[in-house]
């Protein structure tokens, strides 16, 4: 195996402003810790039992104490906070009850249609708590399955506290799923409940997602459906079907919250791999202390923020940063059921003035989506309230975070590009607010956390592609693969003890990490490996594109050549002329070996639902393999185009 190039070179750097620096949360433990700078603190939170048994102090309540912080004696699994006795729910609702954040809103809820409904704590501790008993009700216990099936309303978030609270493990199922694919997973988990809604709006029409629910459960041994009536549309209910009104309707406003110990599940996320059965990522109750800490460290989050992740609950994303850091921190959060860009492309940036949100956290997809609108529509909304922004998902190319840098914040926001994963529960590789941050890197791990990358031999490189490892253990970390112990140890864990992220990344001089996508996307084009996002930012920084997918394809001199599917700006026509131009654009950026051997122009790129470019599906059009499961792809039609391209062009 060949190393791989390092071919994109970003020179740029950005301070963020004083006055975010001076007031940082981050900067106000170091100065209580007597910690001088920031290498210090990197430096002094390698000591895993100093650094989080004394972060935990600051974000966390125990039924009773803990015996050590880490107990590494069966690694990789790995115990933390051993014989401590918690629930996460005391923390997000119970311990706010009868202080000032008791009448706070947790949630502002805007619905695709545009009502807004605000929760406070005390209404969500409340409906948390009716939900909680009516599950008590239907036999639902401590270590119990339940799945959850959703749309983006404050019923989710309530549902999985309510889950949480009474100790039963909630596995929430992304809304815009197939039947198919719930059904695998209600399975694989066991649940004996579901939990959905009537339907839901997306881009103007309503779901009915009761209907999938049906097909879903047929089989399964699912003994009840409870659903949300929410979109009122009609649905057909069974025997042990359940409105979830009626389930609650003489639940009592109290119920007790199961101590469990700190090993207990909390959830199963399901995450799709690159081959296999998705893996049940498990995330025990003291996942909190990592999603608390770096939500409070690089969002830097304070008691007047508004926060938004605009985010889907749906995917880990959500369940960390919707629903239990944001509530742990007794923060403001908004939550919004529909499309980011409906009725009109400004939709997110008149919500932005409308609720007076003060950080906005999102993805390079939908950025790029703006992008392509033309800057005109980031101009029609105030949106000074704005101190900080952020993005996670995918690599963020360069041209993006300026265009976000400086169309959405103005140029004085600093931008935390987040590195993590389903399995790592929270930030990991992230930038804090005092750091300078350079476009593309997501900066160095955070305190508490270790990352280097290894070449095949398992050697720590600077400077040279490799393997994304994390080489110490973090409290939010997943505990196992649900059922599949076996699979986590060798899927994950090196021999020598590091965690294998999947994804392939650089180190520069300064220790920022570049990370260029996963492992197996990479190209190798005459025994040289590209990473293929590389080659993809170097086509958007041209003026005229908007999005574009590079794949390899079989080559019989190179081993592999490169083609690029690329979809161009609103009122760009395409052609052999600007063929010609982006090809000599990314050899002028990366090199020449980087030029694509042949260009595709079509109008959209089959993408997960969360966003993620499927370059699996484009390359199997292109090598004319069999597509395979598109069920996850938000838009299989776009899978035609590709067809319709490469057909065209043969
Ligand atoms: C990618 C999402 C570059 C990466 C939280 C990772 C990123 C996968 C970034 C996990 C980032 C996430 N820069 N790549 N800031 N954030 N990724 O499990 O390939 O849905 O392995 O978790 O997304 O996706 P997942």
């Amino acid at each position: 195996m060949s190393k791989v190039e390092v071919l994109l070179e970003e020179e740029r750097t950005f301070y963020p402003p004083k006055e975010i620096v001076e007031n940082s949360n981050v900067k106000q433990w170091m100065d209580a810790h007597d910690i001088p700078d920031i290498e210090t603190l990197y430096q002094r939170s390698k000591d895993t039992e100093w650094f989080w048994g004394e972060v935990e102090k600051d974000l966390v309540e125990w039924y009773s104490p803990y015996d050590k912080v880490l107990d590494s004696s069966d690694a990789p699994f790995y115990r933390w906070f051993t014989n401590g006795k918690y629930n996460i729910v005391h923390d997000a609702l119970d311990r706010h009850m009868g202080t000032p954040t008791e009448h706070k809103v947790a949630y502002i809820f805007e619905s695709e249609q545009g009502n807004v409904t605000e929760l406070t704590y005390r209404d969500l501790y409340n409906e948390v708590n009716r939900m909680a008993n009516g599950l008590k009700s239907l036999g639902v216990g401590k270590s119990d399955r339940v799945a959850l099936y959703m749309p983006m309303i404050p019923a989710l978030p309530i549902a999985m506290l309510a889950c949480a609270r009474i100790g039963a493990v909630h596995s929430v199922v992304f809304s815009g799923y197939s039947p198919h694919a719930l059904q695998d997973r209600i399975q694989d988990s066991g649940a004996k409940v579901l939990i959905t809604a009537d339907g839901f709006w997306r881009k103007g029409k309503v779901i009915n997602l009761k209907a999938l629910a049906d097909e879903a459960v047929k089989g399964t041994d699912i003994e009840h459906t409870i659903c949300y009536q929410w979109a009122q549309v009609e649905v057909s209910m069974s025997e042990r079907d359940i409105w979830w009104h009626d389930l609650v309707a003489e639940q009592p406003d109290e119920c007790e919250t199961q101590v469990m110990d700190s090993e207990d599940p909390l959830f199963i996320l399901y995450t799709s791999g690159t081959t296999g059965k998705p893996k049940g990522v498990v995330h025990a109750h003291t996942y909190s202390v990592g999603v608390a800490l770096t939500l409070k460290w690089v969002f830097d989050l304070k008691p007047r923020d508004v926060w938004w992740c605009a985010a889907d609950i749906g995917w880990i994303t959500g369940h960390s940063y919707i629903v239990y850091g944001p509530l742990m921190l007794g923060v403001t959060s908004v939550l919004y059921e529909g499309a980011p860009a409906h009725p009109e492309p400004n939709r997110l940036w008149e919500m932005i003035a409308r609720h007076g949100i003060t950080v906005l956290y999102t993805s390079p997809t939908s950025i790029r989506m703006h992008m392509r609108f033309g800057d005109e529509w980031t101009q029609k909304d105030d949106m000074s309230s704005l101190r900080l922004l952020g993005t996670v998902g995918e690599p963020i190319n360069p041209e993006a975070w300026i265009w976000y840098y400086e169309n959405i914040g103005k140029s004085r926001c600093p931008i935390m590009d987040t590195w993590w994963q389903t399995e790592t529960g929270s930030f990991v590789i992230s930038p804090l607010p005092i750091l300078p941050l350079k476009p593309g890197s997501a900066t160095r791990p955070l305190p508490g956390f270790g990352a280097e990358v290894h070449d095949h031999e398992g050697k720590s490189v600077v400077n040279e592609g490799g393997s994304l490892v994390l080489t110490s253990p973090w409290p939010s970390m997943l505990h196992t693969l649900y059922n599949e112990p076996e699979r986590y140890v060798e899927h994950y864990w090196t021999k020598s003890g590091d965690f294998i992220s999947g994804d392939i990344a650089r180190v520069d001089n300064d220790g920022y990490f570049w990370v260029q996508g996963r492992g197996d996307d990479v190209l190798n084009v005459s025994g040289h490996r590209i990473g293929n996002s590389e080659v993809e930012s170097a086509l958007v920084s041209h003026s005229s594109v908007s999005e574009a997918a590079v794949v390899g394809r079989p080559d019989d001199i190179k081993g592999e050549g490169i083609a690029a599917f690329v979809v161009l700006k609103m009122g760009v026509e395409p052609g052999d002329e600007l063929m010609k131009i982006l090809w000599n654009h990314v050899g002028e950026e990366i090199g020449k070996i980087a030029r694509p051997d042949i260009i595709y122009f079509v109008d959209d790129l089959p993408k997960t639902r969360s966003g993620k470019i499927m370059r699996r599906v484009v390359r199997s059009v292109l090598v004319s393999k069999e597509v395979g499961d598109i069920s996850t792809l938000a838009n299989p039609e776009a899978v035609k185009e590709i067809e319709d391209a490469v057909k065209h062009n043969n």
